[in-house]
């Protein structure tokens, strides 16, 4: 019997999750959980690389499992849990900073170069500097193999796989190297203001991003709003970025290919496109609601208390080996 392969992934709990954030991973979630060991976890350790308010946080974790649910996410078939529910992520975060994570490697990462940017390296926390490393752990503690991740974390899990090599090298068949996993289209879902940068909460313009909570009224200005490019036509074409990324959620919400959705539009106006599409969101954001909305606090903490338990357990398995093979008493 081919045995299941280990599926392992999460998201910051920062607020506001976004289309892109859906289309980019959970989206693919749902399908994986049926053919992989699916664990699923709430990174609140990665949420606070940057300042963070705690209440809000307390408030965003509770509230990214019931998207994880009501996106899908089938707790019969996959483990959800929060990341600081299992203390050796963070254990195993150091374990790798200092026997695999050179400087030369962190240096590289470009997601630091982007974040930092705007209040400067100086200002920036040692935590946001460190947290490829604690993404590592997150991957290599349960031995994943399969890792789905929009465009911008590809790095990281490349990252990953390098630490786990090097550790190896050194210290014995420890680690399982973990394989990236890329939708094609909601690899990168882009801004709608500007489709040369990703579609993201940090933005300075809400216009920019379709949040999971928008109403309906907001999506249909915000897809009103969205920069079309030169032309006329409904084409799918990299020299039309805009209108190849509004195709894109078209064509993922409505399960139809790229090609399908420019066949449908042919002769039709930008206007006509755009009404389509934000009824397209519209009936994909409505229910998803509706269904976060019924799910309970009680339903939630009962999930994170299973899912904290059955993780550690799979966790700490690993770290004993981890701490033996490193000489650690
Ligand atoms: P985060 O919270 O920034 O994003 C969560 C997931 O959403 C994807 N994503 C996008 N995909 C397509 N288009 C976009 N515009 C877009 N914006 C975000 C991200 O690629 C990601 O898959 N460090 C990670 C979380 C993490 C993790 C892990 C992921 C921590 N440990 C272990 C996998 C495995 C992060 O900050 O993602």
């Amino acid at each position: 019997m081919m045995e299941t392969k280990r599926l392992f992934s999460g998201i910051q709990p920062t607020g506001n999750i976004h289309l892109g954030n859906y289309l980019g991973a959970v989206h693919q979630w749902v399908q994986l959980q049926d053919t992989c060991d699916a664990i699923f976890c709430v990174v609140d350790l990665h949420a606070i690389t940057v300042a963070h308010d705690p209440d809000a946080l307390r408030k965003n974790v509770m509230e990214m499992v019931r998207v994880y649910l009501a996106a899908g996410i089938d707790q019969q078939k996959s483990l959800m849990f929060v990341q600081s529910h299992v203390r050796a992520h963070t254990e195993l975060c150091w374990i790798l900073n200092c026997t695999a994570a050179r400087m030369g490697d962190m240096e590289k990462m470009t997601q630091f170069k982007d974040k930092s940017h705007k209040g400067g390296a100086e200002r920036a926390s040692v935590g946001l500097f460190d947290y490829p490393v604690l993404m590592a752990a997150d991957i290599l503690l349960y031995d994943a193999v399969i890792v789905p991740v929009g465009e911008d974390q590809v790095q990281h899990v490349e990252l990953a796989r390098t630490l786990a090599r090097r550790f190896n090298k050194k210290f014995g068949d420890v680690f399982t190297i973990p394989e990236v996993q890329l939708t094609t289209e909601g690899k990168r879902i882009m801004s709608l203001t500007d489709p040369e940068k990703k579609m993201s909460k940090s933005a300075s313009s809400e216009l920019s991003y379709i949040a999971m909570m928008d109403d309906a009224e907001t999506v249909r200005k915000k897809i009103r709003k969205a920069v079309t490019d030169s032309g006329e036509e409904i084409v799918y074409r990299d020299d039309k970025p805009a209108l190849k990324n509004l195709i894109n959620i078209y064509a993922l919400l409505s399960d139809m290919t790229t090609d399908e959705v420019e066949r449908k539009f042919i002769g039709k106006r930008y206007g006509d496109f755009k009404n389509d599409l934000a009824e397209i969101v519209i009936e994909f954001l409505m229910p998803f609601q509706e269904k976060m909305q019924k799910i309970e606090n009680n339903e939630v903490q009962k999930i994170l208390e299973n899912g904290a338990q059955k993780a550690n357990e799979i966790a700490e398995r690993k770290m004993l080996c981890v701490r033996k093979s490193i000489g650690l008493l």
